[in-house]
């Protein structure tokens, strides 16, 4: 069995646990928004059409900043199309995905929808077919209070208050050539720059999304980031990454170590932004929006200030991240028109973390067996996460051995915990088990009634292929 061992230093800040880190996405794409958010005449739709069922999930799911209206489908949205009497608007083609877009949703149902969850907006703009008059008349209608053309416009459509979004996108993976209106990193840093100063112009507070690369393997990474951030730096404040990752060809080894890669994306689009920022002689740091992050498999279907100390390593650079995406569509939450809505295996980790991880991320010191995979290298067969604060703790672990079970112990005599308040695993014998809408519950997570804390030192074992969170008082 293999046996690893775990350190936990209170004073190892890597950086607050940040609550837009567990955003997620909502796209005109597929049944993500219409029969997943939205069915009218559903049996628990409201008045407005939106399924209160999923409303719930989307809650317990404990999402935050959510990303809308795509991704891809932003390339070809004009924003007007989707505001004012539902009678009137337009049935455009979305070459994105090659479907029809009604239009019956939009920026302001979204919005009232985001209310019901409590969820905060993040919007994209199209850098790639319109231009910054469009941008500026979006920023306008969503955020000018009132008295102007388009803030005006948007009382008469019935929403008096502001919606006040803060993050915008400033277009979605322009990197990629399925992007309509796809563009080099020269061709799209120069309009992104000018949209992002007319839009600060505008409204200095906004926070604003860069592209970066659609992928840690695309042929432009890492240049595309240095380029663009050339044109950008002054005006944005953060640059996007996005990551799907899959099984190939039957390698589950390399599959289990795909935050391998995370690891490294970030690194090295935080060091082509730091490059850049260097060049400039600026103080200012631009942060990661981890926008699109999620298991796709796409070839099925196409510290507070306090905790300074010289154990500290540098903050964390991803202060906003977006599973992609929320409903139906590679989604924790799936739905059956006029049925039921269900968790998706993927539901369970993510709304654990969500409602555990507080405080700050604790740099956890791993002492484990390792093994080879063939697209990461080394990787640790147990991989783990730690979160604190004054009151709580957590610990979320892995076991990559697809075999066998794990045996850990993490000394947490620094975080003062005295007692374990909840210890749940999910795994299944077959790791490609998922909960499907015949067996809604066919992977849920348990009790690891093994787990028990004694003198500071917990122990506890990690079935095969598994994932675990540990809460701790
Ligand atoms: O999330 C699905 C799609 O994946 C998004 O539209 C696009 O940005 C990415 O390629």
């Amino acid at each position: 069995m293999p046996r690893a061992h775990i350190e936990l230093g209170r004073q190892a800040v890597i950086a607050p646990v940040r609550r837009r880190t567990f955003g997620s996405f909502v796209e005109h794409l597929g049944r993500c928004v219409y029969t997943g958010l939205y069915e009218p005449g559903h049996p628990s739709a409201n008045d407005d059409g939106f399924r209160m069922d999923v409303v719930e999930l989307v809650g317990e799911l404990g999402s935050t900043t959510i990303r809308y209206p795509g991704g891809d489908f932003v390339s070809g949205f004009r924003w007007e199309d989707s505001v004012g009497p539902r009678e009137k608007r337009p049935v455009r083609r979305d070459l994105a995905w090659r479907s029809l877009e009604s239009n019956q949703v939009g920026l302001d149902e979204f919005a009232g929808w985001l209310k019901l969850t409590g969820s905060e907006p993040m919007l994209a703009v199209n850098v790639a077919t319109r231009g910054i008059l469009p941008a500026l008349d979006l920023l306008e209608y969503a955020n000018h209070p009132s008295g102007t053309a388009l803030s005006d416009l948007r009382i008469a459509n019935g929403t008096p208050q502001p919606h006040d979004v803060r993050m915008w996108c400033l277009g979605n993976e322009m990197d990629g050539p399925w992007q309509t209106g796809f563009m080099t990193a020269d061709d799209y840093g120069k309009p992104a720059a000018r949209t992002a100063a007319a839009m600060k112009r505008a409204d200095k507070d906004l926070e604003l999304v860069v592209c970066g690369s659609s992928g840690s393997t695309t042929p432009t990474f890492g240049d595309w980031e240095r380029t663009v951030l050339e044109h950008s730096y002054d005006h944005v404040d953060y640059v996007s990454c996005h990551a799907y990752y899959q099984e190939h060809d039957g390698d589950l080894g390399s599959f289990l170590a795909s935050a391998t890669d995370t690891d490294y994306f970030i690194d090295t689009v935080v060091a082509s932004a730091d490059h850049v920022g260097h060049k400039k002689r600026s103080n200012k740091k631009i942060n990661v929006s981890f926008d699109e992050w999620n298991v796709w498999y796409l070839k099925g279907h196409q510290a507070s200030e306090k905790m300074h100390d010289e154990w500290r390593h540098a903050r964390d650079r991803v202060t906003s991240a977006s599973l992609a995406q929320l409903v139906n569509v590679i989604a924790p939450i799936m739905t059956e028109p006029g049925g039921p809505a269900w968790r998706q295996t993927t539901f369970y980790p993510f709304s654990i973390t969500s409602r555990l991880a507080s405080g700050e991320v604790i740099r956890p010191l791993i002492e484990a067996p390792t093994y080879e995979t063939a697209r990461y290298g080394e990787a640790s067969v147990v991989d783990a996460v730690a979160t604190a604060d004054e009151d709580r703790a957590a610990v979320f672990l892995v076991n990559r051995d697809l075999a066998q079970a794990a045996q850990v112990t993490i000394d947490v005599r620094s975080l003062g915990s005295s007692r374990i308040t909840e210890a749940v695993t999910l795994a299944d014998s077959d790791v490609y088990a998922k909960n499907t809408l015949a067996r809604q519950d066919r992977v849920t997570p348990a009790a690891n009634n093994g787990a028990a804390l004694a003198d500071g030192l917990l122990t506890i074992e990690l079935p095969p292929t598994s994932w675990t969170a540990v809460a701790l008082r």
